[in-house]
């Protein structure tokens, strides 16, 4: 290990500060949601660093934009990292972003050093990964693994009717290099926790084995619409009433089960009159668990338990399976790096798993890949006020700097 380098904590906040600019909110968050002009200026902040550094620049047909910083030996397979710049509605200031921007740090950090390595070092920013405008999340990386349909994806629709093909093209960013070419030598992916595990044992760096498996549906309820005043209260078809009873199933599911986790997110009931009955309810829910025999247990209680109260209700169901990815399970040799290279710097490491998902559950399925977690404070994310300690951003980035040089210059 490169003993004495060290990535610059203070140009690594001043771009974070800076990133977080765009899509500001009032209670010091951030609303950067997937191709929306927050979007476009943020990419055009990260090109214009990306270029400062002299980086080749490519853009994709799905907007993911790639920094290469070239090695000794281009015909070697490169080493990849990066992560999302997009955020929640009222998200934080660090999910996603502190990935992209500490990879553009790494390459800062080894070009002002006159560090060669020897194989290309990448920085992706991939595209709506946070999956809440355009539904599934991590679309970008999805679609360069090769594992998502890029034609599928251009005509996902946001709540607006605009499909995504449209408003990528419509911020300028639909690109058509295929970068960067399969394979990959490794991939690394560095992310704050947003859970409460690194920050109430005191440890600094997170090495997630994996990620547990998502799955997303969307469901509809269909009632009928009547007067509030005047239906006898068991001659109701009310699509609300179904829905409360399901969503409070959905929980019980979970808990029953221990270790996995079940939200209803989303829902919009319809007329939303005060004094009619609910013909129609629309949710959405979010199963995601490391075992997955407990996982598929729980996703199947929760199917069976909307078809079984909508029905006694006098309601029709429709269930759509939105997104399933298979847990991650990372390189084991990448996750024993990143153990030795938080050893060598003198920070506290432990092993854990990722109970958010990350463009990481496709890149590794197609290369060896591997995530090092930084503590969120209070365990809050998705959140204005999820908040992360510049000095934890910076060891995360050193250790990521470790990693990636000793990897880029395997032969
Ligand atoms: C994205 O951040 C997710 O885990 O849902
Ligand atoms: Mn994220
Ligand atoms: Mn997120």
């Amino acid at each position: 290990m490169n003993q004495k380098i060290r990535i610059n904590q203070k140009r690594l906040q001043r771009r974070l500060e800076e990133m977080a600019m765009f899509g500001k909110t009032a209670a010091g968050g951030v609303s950067r949601i997937a191709l929306t002009e927050e979007d476009k200026l943020g990419r055009e902040t990260l090109i214009t660093w990306l270029k400062e550094e002299q980086c080749e620049v490519h853009i994709d047909a799905m907007g993911n934009i790639f920094g290469v910083y070239p090695g000794k030996n281009r015909a070697l397979a490169p080493v990849l990292t990066g992560s999302h710049n997009d955020t929640q509605p009222k998200g934080g200031r660090f999910d996603g972003t502190l990935g992209v921007i500490a990879g553009v740090e790494v390459i800062s950090t080894l070009r002002e050093n006159s560090i060669k390595l020897e194989r290309d070092v990448i920085l992706a920013n991939w595209t709506n990964e946070e999956g809440t405008r355009f539904t599934p999340g991590c679309t970008g990386s999805g679609v360069w693994s090769g594992k998502l349909s890029q034609e599928e994806m251009y005509l996902l629709k946001d709540q607006e009717g605009k499909t995504f093909g449209e408003e990528l093209e419509k911020i300028g960013f639909k690109g058509s290099a295929q970068y960067p070419p399969l394979p990959l030598h490794a991939a690394f992916e560095l992310h704050v926790e947003q859970g409460p595990v690194l920050d109430s044992s005191d440890v600094t760096i997170g090495i997630p084995e994996g990620i547990v498996s998502p799955r997303w549906y969307d469901v509809d309820i269909y009632g009928e619409a009547n007067h509030a005043g005047s239906t006898p209260m068991l001659c109701r078809q009310d699509a609300l009433y179904a829905f409360s009873k399901i969503h409070q199933r959905i929980r019980d599911l979970a808990v029953e089960a221990g270790e996995v986790v079940a939200t209803v997110g989303q829902i919009t009931a319809s007329p939303n009159s005060r004094n009619v009955i609910a013909s129609h309810v629309h949710f959405t829910i979010d199963v995601r668990g490391w075992d997955v025999a407990k996982t598929d247990n729980v996703c199947a209680g929760i199917e069976e338990a909307i078809a079984t109260i909508a029905s006694a209700d006098q309601c029709q169901v429709e269930i759509e399976h939105t997104w399933r990815e298979d847990r991650a399970d990372f390189d084991q040799a990448l996750l024993k790096q990143i153990e030795e290279s938080a050893n060598q710097l003198g920070l506290t490491s432990m092993r854990m798993y990722s109970g958010a998902s990350h463009d990481m559950i496709y890149i590794n399925q197609v290369a060896r890949g591997a995530m090092i977690f930084v503590p969120s404070v209070g365990g809050k994310s998705h959140t204005e006020i999820e908040e992360t300690s510049y000095a934890d951003c910076g060891a995360g980035a050193d250790v990521l700097l470790q990693c990636i040089m000793k990897s880029a210059n395997d032969l």
